[in-house]
Formats: C-alpha cells, structure tokens, sequence
C-alpha cells in the first residue's frame, strides 16, 4: 500500500534524509559496529557440515546474556563508585574481616551525599529489570528441544557457562565471597588459568569493596544509631524486652495447657532469634557460619532504616535494600530457572561440558550462600509492631525530615531525646 503521505511532504523529508546519510558523522550500522557483533555467529555444526538449526538460537541467547551482563557491570561500577565516592578508606567494619585490601585508617568516613542516591537507586532498578529480563530469557532457549541440543552439544566442549568471566565479575562486585562458594566452584580462577588478564580482572574483583562492603559501611552509618545520639540500639532492645515479656505473660495466662505450651514455646524461640542480635559475639559466629552476611553494625542500621521507612529521610535508602534483594532474589530466579533448563536438555545425570556434574553442582549453587544481601531476607524476623518501635526525638524526627540536609553522624552530640 502505499504512504498517503507520499508525493507531498514526505518526497521532500526522503530527499532531506538522503542528504542526512551522506553527511558527516556515523551510520546506524557503523555507530553500533554490527559488522563485529552480526558476524560472531559461528555455527560449529555447520563447520561439521551438520548443520543444526537451533543451534543459531543458542548463541545468540548466549551472547545476548553476555551483552547484558556487560551492561550490568557497568551500572555495578558505576553504583560501587557512587557508594565510595566519598570515601577514600576501606576501614574493616566493626573489626570483621573483609577480603579487600584494606588501607586502614582511623577517620570516620564523610557521611554519603543524598543526592546520590536517587541515582544509586535509579541505577539499581535498572539493574532489576534487567535481571528480570534475563530471567525470562531462558524461557525462549527452552523451545529448543534436548534432541536438537543433543545434536550439537558435542561440538561444544569444553565450552561452558561456567567459563563466562563476566558472570564471575559480576558475582565477585556483588560481594559473593571465594569461601561461600559450594566447593567444586571456590578454585574457579583455575578456569581461566590460560588467560592472565582474566584472572587479573579477577584478582582485582576480590580485592576492590564489593557493593555488599559499600553498602554494610553505609548502613553502619545510619543516623541515629550511636548511643551518644538517638541510641536506637539501646531503645529498640528496651521495646523487644517489653514485647517478650507481654506476650509471655499472655502466653502463662492461656488456661488450657496445650494451647499455653505452644504460646510459651513460640516466645522462647522467639528470644533466642533476639539473642542472636542483641548480642554481637553471637552474631560473629553466624557471621563466621556463613548463616549472616552483614557486620553487627550494618544490620542496625538496616533494621532502623527498616522500622522508620516512612521518615522521608529513610525513604530512599529503605528503596535501596529493596532493590538489593529483588538482586539478590532474581539472580536466585535465574540460577533457579537455568538449573531446570539444564535438566531439562541433559538430565541429572550427565557431567557437564564444563567438567562439572552439571546439574548437581547447579542445584547446590541455589543455597543462601550465594545470597550476598541475605540479612536483608531475614530483617522481617525481628520486626515489632508498629506501636512498640521507639518514638523518634524531637531532634530525630527533624533529621530524618526532608528539611534538613544530609546525614552527619557527629553533629549531634549532645541531643539524645
Ligand atoms: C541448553 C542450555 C544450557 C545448558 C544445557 C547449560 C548447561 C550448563 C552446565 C551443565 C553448567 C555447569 C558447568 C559445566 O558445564 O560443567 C552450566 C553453568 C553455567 N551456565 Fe549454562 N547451560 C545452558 C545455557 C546457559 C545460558 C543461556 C547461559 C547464559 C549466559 C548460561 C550460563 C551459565 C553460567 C554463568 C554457568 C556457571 C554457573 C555457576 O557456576 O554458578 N548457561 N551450564
């Protein structure tokens, strides 16, 4: 059919746009350079001279995956270099290790500036969607059926997933630690062992603040949490004391037995879980079990953030450690989604072209130690009712409001209630 537009208007914006193509500056195709990306579909079937259909759907998906991982490392980079931009120190956070070259210094570090973190958070949703998009992603190499992959998966080996750099560099920013990693994965560099400049990227990814580092030592510096200030620790464990003893008194009220029994065991379950924060040795050796991620400081400060969310201070940052676990759980998502697909194509039985078990090591991969913002799962067990959280002071509440401007930790000495 033709354009309605045609012999008027449009000739001209046709002989407009002609003169635009020949023009100075790039072309579409140049600016993109798709000759390099078009042309990197290497069908090995087809060099086989057994050409496999599906296979073209298969490298795609893979490079397209890569593609985005690309992308999300840059906004990583960038979210990691916003955190410590005010920052030169990576001082140890409250004197748990970190596997990062520390320079220790003794200052406390500059307070965040708050108009970085809407663009921390913008860059952080974006990084969300992406993963969701990742996620659904594998859906589409599932049309692939296991007879199609059957017919070219010998070609491949030993090229694997578990080679993709990027993945690891993006683990490794994230803050997923060499002793987290199940087993047969913590001596993954040896993977990369013929190219050095993989393993130097590497190297310098386990050794620079992790996001997870970044993020813990900003909610360590959380305002209100020393006990000089607000003392929000202090009053937080005064209403649990409160909270417990009501309800075990509630619990010692109940007359028949069985129902008081249940009531009474639910309370003393419910005061170990306290234990487990209020005392900050306790924490360490979850902490060194792996069961906790965060320094005791950093989940205070996640904790208040996430009892006075509706502060307009604490808005951004509570949107913050949301986007952090919808990271944390798409990645989860996606391992998850992956580890089908694999059984799907090769069953749980045949190793991997990468040399490993193939879905058996996938499937222990799906544990809690991947998760680097874990706490962050788990803030929900200690949540009080609304009506027991400590009201804030008068010199809180206006810190907290949008009227005042940026956090200090040391400006307020002498303001406790
Ligand atoms: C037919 C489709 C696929 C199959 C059968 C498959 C199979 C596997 C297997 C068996 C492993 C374990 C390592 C080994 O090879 O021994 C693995 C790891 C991996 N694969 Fe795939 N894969 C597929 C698609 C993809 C896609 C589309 C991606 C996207 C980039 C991907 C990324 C990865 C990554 C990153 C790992 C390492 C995971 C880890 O160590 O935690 N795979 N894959």
């Amino acid at each position: 059919m033709a354009c309605p537009m045609s012999g008027g208007i449009m000739e001209d914006h046709d002989q407009e746009s002609d003169q635009l193509t020949e023009g100075p500056g790039m072309l579409y195709g140049e600016y993109l350079q798709l000759d390099k990306i078009l042309t990197a579909q290497r069908l090995l079937s087809a060099e086989y001279n057994r050409e496999v259909h599906d296979e073209h759907l298969f490298i795609i998906t893979h490079q397209a995956y890569e593609l985005w991982f690309k992308q999300i490392i840059y906004e990583l980079d960038s979210v990691r270099a916003l955190f410590n931009s005010d920052s030169n120190s990576y001082e140890s956070l409250n004197g748990t290790s970190n596997n990062h070259t520390a320079v220790q210094k003794n200052r406390v570090p500059p307070v965040l500036n708050e108009s970085r973190t809407l663009e921390i958070l913008k860059r952080l949703n974006r990084i969300v969607l992406i993963l969701k998009l990742l996620v659904d992603q594998v859906s589409i190499l599932e049309t692939m059926t296991p007879l199609d992959f059957m017919a070219f998966r010998d070609y491949l080996c030993p090229a694997s997933g578990f080679q993709s750099l990027q993945f690891r560099l993006l683990e490794n920013k994230l803050g997923v630690r060499q002793e987290h990693r199940v087993k047969y994965n913590q001596n993954y560099t040896r993977v990369f062992g013929r190219d050095p400049k993989a393993i130097d990227e590497i190297k310098r990814s386990e050794e620079e603040p992790s996001l997870s580092y970044l993020v813990q030592k900003w909610l360590a510096r959380t305002p209100g949490l020393k006990a000089h200030d607000f003392d929000f620790w202090g009053k937080y464990e005064r209403s649990v004391e409160k909270l417990l003893s009501e309800q075990e008194q509630f619990a010692r009220k109940q007359t028949n037995e069985q129902l008081r029994n249940y009531h009474l065991a639910n309370v003393c379950s419910r005061k170990a879980v306290f234990e487990t924060i209020f005392n900050e040795s306790h924490h360490n050796a979850l902490v060194s079990r792996g069961e906790r991620k965060f320094a005791y400081s950093a989940l205070q400060g996640a904790v208040m953030i996430t009892l006075y969310r509706d502060e307009p201070r604490f808005n951004q940052p509570h949107q913050i450690l949301n986007a952090l676990m919808d990271i944390d759980s798409l990645i989860t998502k996606w391992r998850y989604n992956h580890v089908l697909m694999v059984q799907r194509m090769i069953g749980s039985s045949q190793l991997g072209t990468g040399g490993s078990s193939g879905y058996q090591y996938l499937k222990s991969t799906l544990s809690d130690r991947y998760k680097v913002f874990l706490d962050l799962f788990n803030l929900s067990t200690f949540l009080i009712p609304r009506h027991m959280i400590p009201p804030l002071s008068k010199h809180m509440k206006t810190k907290l409001s949008v009227a005042c401007n940026g956090w200090d930790p040391d400006d307020n000495q002498n303001n406790s209630e």
